[in-house]
């Protein structure tokens, strides 16, 4: 694999149901932490790598995401006419100058493998950054950054693990390694979501990959996995029969916000750092903090 990566595939035509009644008639993808939505922290991530192409592959109720990253005409004016210069800016810096947003519709959802393969017609026949917004990850540099210059070094593709707890391994896709190579580890096996007696590790594949374009072969060919649906983990452990793929256990902390806990583990992390807030929330914290009972304190403090 020789290109540089230039496109960003977002799938986000799932239905968000552990966030319902809030998912209802709004993506999941437009939760915000802080004041962000979560699908503007990916596509930040993918800009700060160097992707110009944002690939978005959409399903019902997702038009609030096509209108977050269009160009907002009246709020504009609002905004210049009330003299709010600051805010003016947030929202005309949503999209810089040279990127482009791209959308198109997976009709049904079969599955996350099925939503890559409907970005083939965009993508084409070059390598390609995929990115799972919910899978928030406060890193720096930012994970795809990192990923990317593993991928300006290797050629190859590259998906992004970390340990998880061994009962949890039936939520990831759990990935075999074989030979190390400095920082990242050739794959030797990647299976969806397997029964923690059955992992063949506790390495989770977290919404970070570096797909080469062979991908799609293994995902046209796919048939339905695990729960039923086309998934990507199968495409990949297809891809691992004919080419090399790197497991690469990145540096950063991740947020799971398609789960309510990883979801308010996120807001309140974000909300420490944030500068509008930071001081505040964290005096409210204290506040809070203390009103717990001693042995809650303890706990919360192990
Ligand atoms: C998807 C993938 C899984 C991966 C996970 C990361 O699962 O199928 O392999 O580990 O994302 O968040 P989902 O969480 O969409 O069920």
């Amino acid at each position: 694999m020789k290109r540089e990566i230039t496109k960003a595939v977002f799938p986000v035509a799932g239905m968000g149901s552990r966030f319902l009644p809030a998912t209802k008639a709004s993506p999941k993808e437009m939760l915000p932490v802080v004041d962000k939505p979560l699908i503007q922290y990916a596509v930040e991530e993918a800009i700060a790598a160097g992707m110009t192409e944002m690939i978005f592959v959409t399903g019902r109720n997702k038009r609030a995401i096509e209108d977050h990253f269009d160009k907002a005409a009246e709020l504009e004016a609002a905004l210049e006419e009330r003299g709010n210069l600051k805010l003016l800016s947030t929202v005309r810096e949503i999209l810089p100058p040279g990127v482009h947003c791209v959308f198109i519709r997976q009709a049904e959802t079969l599955g996350l493998g099925h939503a890559v393969l409907c970005a083939k017609p965009l993508v084409g026949d070059e390598p390609f950054a995929v990115i799972l917004a919910d899978d928030l990850i406060d890193a720096k540099p930012a994970v795809m950054t990192q990923m990317v210059e593993r991928y300006s070094y290797y050629r190859r593709s590259i998906i992004g693990v970390q340990n998880v707890a061994r009962e949890h391994t039936d939520q990831y896709g759990i990935v075999r390694c074989g030979s190390a190579l400095n920082d990242v580890h050739q794959i030797d096996g990647i299976i969806e979501k397997p029964k923690p007696a059955e992992a063949p590790s506790t390495l989770g594949v977290v919404g970070r990959y570096i797909l080469s374009p062979r991908i799609f072969d293994h995902l046209a060919n796919a048939r339905p996995g695990k729960g039923g649906e086309i998934q990507l983990t199968d495409g990949i452990a297809a891809l691992l029969k004919q080419e090399q793929v790197l497991a690469y256990q990145f540096q950063g902390t991740r947020y799971d916000c398609g789960s309510k806990i990883g979801y308010l583990k996120a807001t309140i992390a974000y909300a420490m750092s944030h500068p509008d807030v930071s001081a505040e929330f964290i005096e409210h914290l204290r506040i809070v903090a203390a009103r717990l009972p001693a042995e809650e304190r303890d706990r919360a403090a192990a």
